[in-house]
């Protein structure tokens, strides 16, 4: 499956996703033709490359030893500028110029450092993504949003720098940890609730076959989040409107994190947040009450966490809601949903009423 992603905006214009469970093969000979003569330099998440490379060489990729594959130890604690430099000090010294290309091989944590590092580096190279987990193939590789966290908060730090291509085989996953898988599988559920009913169905339908990595099943809700996402940031490159849907769950989900000290993963965060916006949705009188059900079974399927801890105080997460930087100004605005399948962004909404939804929530 080819997905062609156009998008207004300096060179490069255009994202090339190209999902199958036969897109590992074509890598090597896909990045030679798009390099046109350009080096490419390959940055892998060390515990991925542990895991894959001797498939890599296989695959007749290159190794650390030829001195074009730079690892490094990917973890949320390491997004941050000091792995940027790491990187482009390993870069320079290896003979990268401004005709070079970087390939990210590794999660959302490796795709979003080397894509920071290509659009700064030397004023901007280009690169290719290679995501490995499920989080990356569904949500972080496609959009060209890039970042590093600091000490205040994540992604604080960033830019739009879009892949020239991206490179999906939901074959990576064999070896993704249950817990790994289960963060992409909010964001998945999460494309579903914004508009995909169908994908929705094949979800709840599909948990065993999801769970074991049958490669079909996986194919099946990648391109399909795939696909939603390209839609969605195609109408709306940079935020300036419509991408907002993409917050679904979010809004508290970034509050929980934050207030957990991320001991709550990001997916998992979500599926509370998620389960806050129906929660809201529904006392506005618009989800209906089998729908919210069905969310919040979906999630227990999926051992996500549909409680907010007792630990955590309803006003704390307003708290941390009117710190966050995607509030727009004093308005508290959410994304709801409205049934499967549908959302609507609404600017209305009432501290007291976002409280009493967590109280609700919230562990007994
Ligand atoms: N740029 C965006 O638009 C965007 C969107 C969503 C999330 N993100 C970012 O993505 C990051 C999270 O991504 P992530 O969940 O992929 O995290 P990650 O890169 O840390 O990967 C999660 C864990 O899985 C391991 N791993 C990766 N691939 C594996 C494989 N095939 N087999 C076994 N283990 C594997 C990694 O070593 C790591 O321990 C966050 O920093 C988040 O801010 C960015
Ligand atoms: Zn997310």
């Amino acid at each position: 499956m080819k997905i062609d992603l156009s998008l207004p905006g300096s060179p490069p214009r255009t994202s090339e996703i190209s999902i199958g469970d036969d897109v590992l093969e074509t890598i090597a000979g896909g990045l030679e033709d798009a390099l046109r003569g350009r080096a490419a330099y390959w940055i892998w998440d060390e515990a991925v490359w542990n895991l894959w490379g001797r498939r890599a060489a296989e695959l007749g990729w290159p190794e650390p030893a030829g001195g074009r594959v730079i690892l490094f130890a990917a973890s949320e604690p390491n997004k941050r500028m000091a792995s940027v430099e790491f990187l482009a000090r390993r870069l320079v010294n290896a003979g990268a110029t401004r005709d070079s290309a970087l390939v990210a091989v590794g999660g959302g944590v490796t795709g979003d450092i080397v894509g920071f590092a290509a659009s700064i580096y030397m004023r901007g190279i280009p690169h290719f993504q290679v995501p490995t987990t499920l989080l990356a193939q569904v949500d972080s590789s496609v959009g060209g949003k890039t970042g590093v966290d600091l000490p205040e908060g994540k992604n604080l730090l960033g830019t739009f720098h879009q892949p020239t291509r991206v490179w999906v085989d939901p074959r990576w996953l064999v070896t993704l940890p249950e817990a790994e898988l289960r963060q992409g599988m909010a964001e998945v559920i999460k494309s579903a609730i914004i508009g995909d009913e169908v994908l929705w169905k094949f979800v709840e339908n599909n948990g065993q076959n999801l769970r074991r990595r049958d490669p079909e099943a996986l194919l099946r809700i990648i391109s399909a989040s795939c696909l939603l996402k390209t839609r969605v940031v195609e109408a709306d490159e940079k935020e300036a409107g419509y991408r907002r849907v993409l917050n679904l769950g979010h809004t508290v989900g970034h509050a929980l994190e934050k207030l957990t000290g991320y001991r709550l993963k990001h997916g998992d965060a979500v599926a509370v947040g998620m389960l806050a916006a129906a929660g809201l949705s529904r006392r506005m009188g618009m989800m209906p009450a089998g729908d919210a059900e069905r969310l919040e079974r979906l999630c227990e399927q999926w051992a996500m966490p549909v409680r907010v801890p007792a630990d955590i105080r309803p006003e704390a997460v307003i708290d941390a809601i009117r710190a966050d930087k995607k509030r727009i100004g004093d308005r508290l605005h959410f994304i709801l949903p409205v049934r499967i399948g549908e959302v609507v962004e609404r600017t209305d909404i009432d501290y007291d009423e976002l409280r009493d939804v967590l109280a609700h929530l919230r562990e007994k």
